[in-house]
């Protein structure tokens, strides 16, 4: 779960980050898709954390290496 919680607290912060931008557009059909979408990847990141993927202090060169790579995977999606 370790997986699960760095990828799904990634993507909240990209989503997140996104949702500013459509508030900003005043695109309420935009932002009400990514604000649901949102929601089920909080879900996946808090599943990840009850199941000891974000305190396990052995998981967080994983955690650390799958956060980077998720972050580089968006950036590079939205060039
Ligand atoms: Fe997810």
């Amino acid at each position: 779960m370790a997986c699960t919680w760095a990828v799904e607290s990634v993507v909240i912060s990209h989503l997140q980050a996104q949702l500013i931008y459509l508030k900003n557009k005043n695109d309420q059909v935009a932002y009400k898709a990514v604000e649901s979408i949102l929601e089920d990847e909080k879900n996946h990141r808090d599943t990840g954390f009850h199941e000891g993927g974000a305190t396990n202090i052995w998981y967080q060169p994983l955690r650390f290496s799958v956060s980077l790579f998720t972050e580089s995977i968006i950036r590079f999606g939205m060039r």
